[in-house]
């Protein structure tokens, strides 16, 4: 009876895994993460392969770069660790699953921003728009088919769009962090990526306390062309989830972020929870909440082992 009147089902092909890569030969741990990993491109073709054969829908890059600068000029190497892995996940799997990329500059600054600065050390929005539009033409050319617009800097949306179909790149989509909240819940990226960042992102994200401003991010990411909106993190935010949801007219997708995925697994470690129980009603809530995807990094595991429970 609960089979047939089941509301919600989570399919393996709405889960997407965000995957790390840095240029080293050998793989790294990420402590704050158990079980995930910075890749090398050795690692992370057989772990895209594992993903596509376990029916996930998609693959979102995050690159480990092992110099950093001022403007992150790594970003937009074709040579850099980010655009090489893409070519080659896209090489293996591109046919399989979409393959994605991270487009923000944090992982590629030494200062840790999103952003480049300005003269007085605050992020500068205009002038990192240039080099999200140049970003976004690597990735493009490097094989990525949906670009992850996570700097919430203003207008980014509109400037990736135009520069994209400028280039008659109107093949690649853009999958927009609208409502991206300046959460502690990110805590164990910073470390999975090495981040240089000091301080927080408190002047481009949003204040947690903040519904009705992540409507609104969303809806003017809709207006500039977004092709898929996102809310992150995922379970603190299943209200702004649920409104999103119902209001927009893209497809919904949400970040169940690293602090959502290290709590669990911790609690897991501890037998104070029951593991594989707790991670399947978080997706289901976050599905229930509108999200017709979600990026997690069970996504391996999880579309693996789906059932019709
Ligand atoms: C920015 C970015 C972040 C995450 C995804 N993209 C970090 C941040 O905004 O500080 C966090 C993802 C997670 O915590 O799992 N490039």
């Amino acid at each position: 009876m609960r089979r047939v009147v089941r509301e919600t089902r989570v399919h393996a092909a709405q889960l997407v895994l965000p995957m790390f890569v840095h240029a080293g030969p050998e793989p790294r741990p990420i402590g704050s993460m158990p079980g995930v990993q910075q890749h090398s491109i050795g690692t992370l073709r057989r772990a895209a392969v594992e993903a596509a054969e376990a029916g996930v829908g998609g693959v979102m890059l995050f690159g480990v770069p092992a110099r950093r600068d001022a403007t992150g000029t790594e970003a937009t190497d074709p040579d850099g660790i980010l655009n090489r892995a893409t070519a080659a996940v896209v090489a293996e799997v591109g046919d399989a699953v979409v393959v994605s990329t991270d487009l923000c500059l944090d992982e590629f600054t030494d200062h840790g921003h999103c952003g480049v600065l300005d003269d007085a050390g605050r992020v500068d929005n205009d002038a990192t728009l240039e080099r999200y539009a140049e970003m976004a033409l690597a990735q493009a050319e490097a094989g990525s088919v949906l670009l992850g617009l996570s700097g919430m800097m203003d207008g980014q949306v509109a400037a990736v769009r135009d520069a994209l179909d400028a280039a008659g790149r109107t093949d690649v989509a853009t999958l927009a962090y609208a409502a991206k909240y300046a959460s502690a819940y990110y805590g164990p990226f910073r470390e999975a990526v090495d981040s240089q960042l000091t301080g927080d992102r408190r002047t481009y994200q949003l204040d947690p306390a903040n519904a009705r401003e992540g409507l609104r991010e969303a809806a003017l990411d809709v207006e500039e062309g977004a092709d898929v909106v996102m809310v992150k993190p995922a379970l603190p935010y299943l209200d702004v989830l649920r409104q999103v949801a119902d209001s927009s007219p893209v497809p919904v997708w949400a970040y169940q972020v690293s602090g959502e995925y290290a709590m669990l697994e911790a609690a897991a470690a501890h037998g104070w929870i029951a593991r594989e129980a707790a991670i399947a009603e978080a997706l289901t809530s976050i599905v229930r909440a509108g999200a017709d995807a979600v990026l997690t990094y069970w996504a391996t595991e999880v579309a693996a082992t789906l059932e019709d429970r």
